[in-house]
């Protein structure tokens, strides 16, 4: 009996010793295992006296429950230690800022894109939608370019493989659409958007770029009104000082047609590297809108006047920032796109 109450204590002892999960089932072997003292401690039964039989199994089996139980109790303590331990170690802080997201940028020509649409709605342009994909009749013959008609090798053409379906060559098919729907109030629109052309691809031609039309459609719109207009655009875009020139040209849908230089931005007219020594620099197509154009769009032309303008928006961004390749708008190149 007193061997069980020795073997008792140390039992208890040494669990209370201790430390780490590994070292609780080496104890749970020694006493509690099937070769353990306690099991033997219990077998040893049959070797008591017969009058004392009763009282040492009882007293054998109280000590087996109770350290079982001790053991079960030690072992849940240091699991739940080892759970908080882990926990305050690799705690979750909260507070900590995360991890920073790369942030991308608008690609430049959508950024200078908004700029021209911002200063046209200041001089009251709306800002019109027209489709990318265009059939022959829109894109030449409305605008006075009928079949075989020799002007229209002035754009070579992506064409599809549904014969008269093309990708338009300028925005100047839109205005066909905006005048037809709005025919016969006045206009006053931009039309921005993409333009494809069938060309070789060189540091100043691209096979697609964007341009910028507008057109204003009126009972007495003139040509003071589209020089004001190239003005006041060139100037809220490039400078209050920029000065800008007119020449005559020609194009099917105007009727007179002129192109518009705008004194070079880096030398102010003196010549330079950018403007080629001229201190011009080109920055537009632009005209009355011809009478077939407008008739074709619904408005009489005896009633009626307008002027239209066609602007790429590309070489107008190579001019800010001193780009002297398009084809880098383009290309993807991240060097080059996060410069701006
Ligand atoms: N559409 C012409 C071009 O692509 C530009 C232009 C537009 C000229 C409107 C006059 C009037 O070259």
């Amino acid at each position: 009996m007193s061997n069980l109450a020795d073997l008792e204590q140390r039992a208890l002892a040494e669990l209370a010793s201790c430390q780490d999960e590994s070292a609780l089932r080496t104890w749970h072997g020694k006493y509690l295992g099937k070769q353990g003292e306690v099991v033997a401690a219990v077998k040893e039964v049959v070797n008591v006296p017969p009058e004392q039989r009763r009282a040492y199994g009882s007293e054998a089996n109280r000590i087996k429950v109770s350290l079982t139980e001790a053991y079960e109790a030690a072992l849940a303590k240091i699991k739940q230690l080892a759970l908080e331990a882990s926990l305050s170690a690799d705690a979750l802080d909260v507070t900590m800022p995360g991890r920073a997201m790369s942030s991308g940028n608008l690609h430049v020509a959508s950024r200078v894109m908004r700029d021209v649409r911002a200063v046209f709605a200041d001089l009251g342009f709306q800002v019109y939608r027209s489709r990318e994909v265009e059939d022959d009749l829109t894109n030449f013959e409305l605008l006075n370019m009928p079949p075989h008609h020799p002007a229209r090798d002035m754009w070579d053409t992506f064409h599809t493989t549904i014969p008269g379906v093309l990708l338009r060559t300028h925005t100047s098919p839109g205005q066909i659409h905006v005048m037809r729907e709005h025919c016969p109030a006045p206009i006053r629109v931009i039309l921005p958007g993409m333009c494809y052309r069938y060309e070789n691809i060189t540091t100043r031609s691209e096979i697609m770029f964007h341009q910028v039309e507008g057109l204003a459609i009126g009972e007495r719109v003139t040509m003071a009104d589209l020089k004001g207009t190239i003005v006041a655009f060139a100037r809220r875009m490039f400078g209050e000082e920029r000065q800008v020139r007119i020449r005559s040209s020609y194009f099917p849908f105007t009727e007179p047609s002129i192109e518009v230089d705008m004194d070079c931005i880096v030398c102010a007219g003196k010549g330079c590297g950018l403007c080629k020594r001229s201190g011009w620099l080109e920055i537009m197509g632009a005209g009355m809108v011809h009478p077939v154009v407008l008739k074709n769009g619904g408005y009489s032309p005896d009633q009626f006047t307008g002027f239209a303008f066609g602007m790429g928006l590309e070489r107008i961004i190579m001019l800010i920032y001193a780009i002297d390749d398009i084809r880098q708008f383009w290309a993807n190149d991240l060097r080059f796109l996060r410069q701006f």
